[in-house]
C-alpha cells in the first residue's frame, strides 16, 4: 500500500506544556492547566473544519496520578467543572464528545456528569472529540486482554480485530496524525496500539499557545508524508 497522505481522519495531541506555559509567567502550574483546557473547543473546531472526523487529547495518563495531590485534584476538578460546558459547546457545534480510559477511580458524581456529558451529544454527526482521561495503553491492553480471556476466547480466536473491539477506543479508526506539543519526544504511553503506524509531528509550541497556524502546520507536514504502511514506495522494486 502506497497511500499518498491528505487530510487525516483521526488525528490525536499530547497536550503537553501546560506547566512550564505558566512557569514562564510566575503563575502555579493550575493555571496552565486551566488554560490549557481553554484551548481545549477551539482547537478541536479547527480541527474539524479542516476536515478531521476524529480527534482524540490526552488529558490524564494512568501515570498522572503520581503528580503531587493537589495538581491531580485541581486536574479531577477542571475535568468536573468542564465537562458539561464542552459537552454543550459539542452540541452547539455538531460534535460528539467521547471519553477513552479509566473511569472506576472517578467519584460516582464525577463518573455520573461524564455519562451525561456523552449522552448530550450523542447523536451528532461531526467530529468526534474523544478525551483520553485516566489513559495509558499498557493498561488498556491489560484490560483487553482480561477481557478476552473472560469471554472465553481460544488462543486461535484472538487477532487483531479482536483486540480493536477490545480497547476504548473500539469503533474508532487508527490515528493518522499524532501531534505533541511542549518539546518532548515521546509517545508516552498514548494509543500505541492505535498509532502503530501514525505520522508524528513534534512541535516546540506549549499547548496553552497551541493555535489554528499550529494546526494547519500540522496538517501540512502531514500531507506532505508518504505512508507506505511497512511497503515499499510505489514502483520501487530495485
Ligand atoms: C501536560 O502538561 C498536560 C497534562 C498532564 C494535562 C493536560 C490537560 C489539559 C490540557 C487540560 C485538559 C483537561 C481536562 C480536564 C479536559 P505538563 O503539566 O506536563 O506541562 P509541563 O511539561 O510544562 O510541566
Amino acid at each position: 500500500m502506497n497511500t499518498a497522505a491528505r487530510t487525516p481522519r483521526h488525528v490525536a495531541v499530547i497536550m503537553d506544556g501546560n506547566g512550564r506555559w505558566a512557569r514562564k509567567r510566575g503563575l502555579p502550574r493550575v493555571v496552565g492547566h486551566q488554560q490549557g483546557v481553554d484551548r481545549v473547543h477551539p482547537v478541536a473546531q479547527a480541527f474539524a473544519h479542516r476536515g478531521v472526523e476524529y480527534l482524540t487529547l490526552y488529558a490524564f495518563s494512568t501515570e498522572n496520578w503520581r503528580r503531587p495531590r493537589s495538581e491531580v485534584s485541581a486536574l479531577l476538578r477542571l475535568l468536573s467543572t468542564v465537562i458539561e460546558a464542552e459537552a454543550r459547546a459539542c452540541l452547539r457545534d455538531n460534535m460528539r464528545l467521547r471519553l477513552v480510559g479509566r473511569v472506576d477511580q472517578l467519584s460516582p458524581e464525577l463518573q455520573a456528569k461524564v455519562k451525561a456529558a456523552i449522552e448530550m451529544n450523542s447523536e451528532n454527526t461531526g467530529l468526534t472529540l474523544c478525551l483520553a482521561f485516566d489513559y495509558g495503553s499498557r493498561e488498556e491492553l491489560v484490560r483487553a486482554a482480561r477481557e478476552l480471556a473472560l469471554r472465553g476466547l481460544s488462543p486461535d480466536a484472538v487477532d487483531e480485530e479482536q483486540i480493536a473491539r477490545s480497547l476504548y477506543t473500539a469503533g474508532m479508526p487508527d490515528v493518522d496524525l499524532l501531534v505533541r506539543c511542549g518539546g518532548e519526544l515521546r509517545l508516552s504511553n498514548f494509543l500505541m496500539w492505535q498509532a502503530a503506524y501514525a505520522e508524528l509531528c513534534f512541535t516546540d509550541v506549549l499547548w496553552p499557545d497551541f493555535c489554528d497556524t499550529d494546526v494547519d502546520n500540522a496538517l501540512e507536514e502531514y500531507s506532505r508524508r508518504s505512508r507506505r504502511f511497512g511497503a515499499l514506495p510505489k514502483g520501487d522494486t530495485s
